[in-house]
């Protein structure tokens, strides 16, 4: 049976990974400067996480949730702890888009409304709620068209107050650094007045930190930058360093009930394993910390770099913006430098979202790498 064929590959085979590194099937080793679309955390194959996973595999791998799960628990007060979100309540779930998709239920619920406000370039993923408020027609179908958004500009704070103000919006959804759109970020009167006016407008305030969050950009969440209180965060990329997980972190002012959200896989044994490895190994080994040091080093040399026109993002959610596409840039750091970049829907944007272990090294490497494809694009347009 061939494989329903939604994804453009390239032509590379990683069979095994360490660190930040991973190996083909040829034996070449990678520089693995994507971390798998800002998945991996704590680095491939930690051995502290494989040997958490593996010990809670051969131990009981799933059961459903009409059991008692002491990992859920544990798993819950690690992340109250360690991310600052005090008296917040975790559901659990399996990806990004269940995570969003949750959220915005939930928002629904509690307001008795149905309405969304979202942004241009925005992306929360690609079930029916979550893929209506993601700004992209090509991945909305006609069943998705149904739901009732309105996508504004980011920083159109007058337009989200005449929205609010009809009084029908149930939630509005913001990634606090956007993250396939291109790593543009609002200001913080933006983020701060919206956060106000959700408050006064009985409309749930959801931070999407599906991949900022988990310390990728500097601090455990990217809304924690802002003076604002969320109703409702969501969470999956680095949670599981690639095992799926998600979930989100809900104000106490929404109120459980039984039955109101479920989900068979959300919450197993084996998911809180790695979701507690992960955060066990961001604290031991201070990941926020290193997050912070290695962002301002690449920034400092990104700088130097005549042919970078802007540098987005924060902490290791960083992009390069040129004045060219990057596909072929892309390719040569692939093919002949052995490094994974990642790229966005701004086509001029080189993303980099590598495991929170990275090191200075890594980095240098990076630098030269590109600055050698630079020079030999220069000297390919001269002889053009
Ligand atoms: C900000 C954001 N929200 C939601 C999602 C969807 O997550 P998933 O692919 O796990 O459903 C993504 C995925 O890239 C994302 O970047």
């Amino acid at each position: 049976m061939p494989l329903f064929n939604v994804y453009p590959l390239y032509d590379v085979t990683p069979v095994s990974g360490k660190g930040v590194y991973v190996y083909d099937d040829k034996g070449a080793e990678y520089l693995d400067l994507y971390g798998g679309h800002a998945v991996i955390s704590i680095g491939h194959a930690h051995p502290k996480y494989v040997d958490a996973v593996s010990r809670q595999v051969s131990t009981l791998g799933f059961y459903s949730n009409a059991i008692k799960n002491p990992l859920q628990k544990e798993l819950a007060s690690e992340l109250e702890r360690l991310s600052g979100c005090k008296d917040y309540e975790l559901f659990l779930c399996n990806s990004g888009a269940e995570a969003n998709e949750n959220a915005l239920k939930l928002a629904s619920f509690k307001t008795g409304k149905s309405r969304v406000v979202a942004f241009k370039n925005g992306f929360h993923g690609r079930t029916s709620a979550a893929v209506a408020a993601t700004d992209n027609p090509n991945i909305i179908a006609p069943i998705n068209a149904q739901q009732q958004v309105t996508i504004l500009d980011l920083n159109d704070v007058e337009g989200v107050k005449a929205e609010l103000e009809k009084g029908d919006v149930c939630a509005v959804i913001v990634e606090f650094i956007q993250g396939v759109g291109g790593l543009d970020m609002a200001t913080a009167d933006f983020f701060e007045r919206v956060d106000a006016l959700c408050k006064a407008n009985n409309t749930m305030f959801i931070a999407d930190e599906v991949q900022s969050g988990y310390g990728r950009s500097g601090k455990f969440f990217a809304f924690q930058h802002y003076n604002v209180t969320p109703d409702v965060i969501s969470i999956a990329k680095g949670m599981g360093n690639g095992f799926p997980i998600g979930g989100i972190l809900i104000h106490p002012d929404i109120e459980a009930k039984f039955g109101l959200l479920g989900t068979t896989f959300g919450g197993n044994h084996l998911a809180c394993a790695a979701g507690l490895s992960v955060l066990h190994v961001i604290e031991e080994q201070n990941l926020i910390d290193n997050v912070n040091v290695m962002s301002e080093y690449f920034i400092k040399i990104a700088k130097t770099i005549p042919q970078i026109k802007e540098i987005k993002g924060r902490g290791l959610m960083l992009g390069l913006e040129f004045d060219f596409e990057v596909g072929d840039l892309r390719k040569k750091l692939i093919y002949e430098n052995h490094i994974f970049t990642g790229g966005a829907s701004n086509k001029k944007l080189l993303r980099i979202l590598p495991p929170l272990t990275v090191r200075k090294e890594h980095i240098n490497m990076f630098f030269e790498a590109l600055i050698g494809v630079l020079a030999e694009f220069e000297n390919k347009a001269v002889e053009a």
